[in-house]
């Protein structure tokens, strides 16, 4: 049986000027820091990710948390828990979080508060797509590439049954595929 790719939303060629004109923004913006750190959130971010880190001009390093979603949100955490945390300290450091994607923005909230009680010297996020039909609570959004609308999108590290993760555009599924 034949596969279908899914059907483009954002280009490659859009997703590479936006990754740029992030990083150029975020560089400007941390000039004078000797290291900022971007916190990717697995296995979402790596993609982008990896992207944007490799476009910043300034100092930065990278670290890794891992979350799991457990059930139907039932208080402020959407019953987000930690897996895998931070292999650094960040207090007194300067952290950028890195997601693909902020969809009912329990995730990215959850982040944010965890991180800013670690004391960092400051925290801000950036996300390559956000689907603001499909918020449910508010979710600092810093550094934002694309507004989408509420479809099933895949691809630059996004998945679909863990399919089309490294797929280079955003494309869309249709949910009889
Ligand atoms: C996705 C994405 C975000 C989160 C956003 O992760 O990478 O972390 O969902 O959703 P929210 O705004 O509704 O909280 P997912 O749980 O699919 O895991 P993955 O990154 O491993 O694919």
């Amino acid at each position: 049986m034949s596969e279908t790719m899914p059907e483009v939303l954002i280009s490659e060629e859009e997703i590479h000027d936006k990754v740029e004109e992030l990083a150029r923004r975020i560089s400007a913006d941390y000039r004078d820091v000797e290291d900022l750190i971007l916190v990717g959130v697995l296995k979402g971010s790596f993609i982008f990710l990896a992207d944007l880190a490799r476009h910043l001009t300034i100092p930065r390093s990278v670290d890794f948390m891992a979350l799991s979603t457990y059930g139907n949100a039932t208080d402020t955490d959407g019953a987000v828990r930690m897996i895998m945390d931070l292999r650094r300290n960040i207090a007194g450091q300067h952290v950028v979080i890195v997601e693909d994607i902020v969809d009912t923005g329990y995730t990215l909230a959850y982040l944010v508060r965890t991180l800013a009680a670690r004391q960092p010297a400051s925290l801000k996020t950036c996300v390559l797509v956000h689907k603001p039909d499909r918020r449910e609570v508010y979710a600092q959004i810093d550094y934002l590439g694309f507004e989408i609308p509420d479809e099933w999108v895949v691809g630059c590290g996004l998945d679909w049954a863990e399919k089309y993760r490294t797929l280079p555009y955003i494309g869309v599924v249709k949910p009889e595929e």
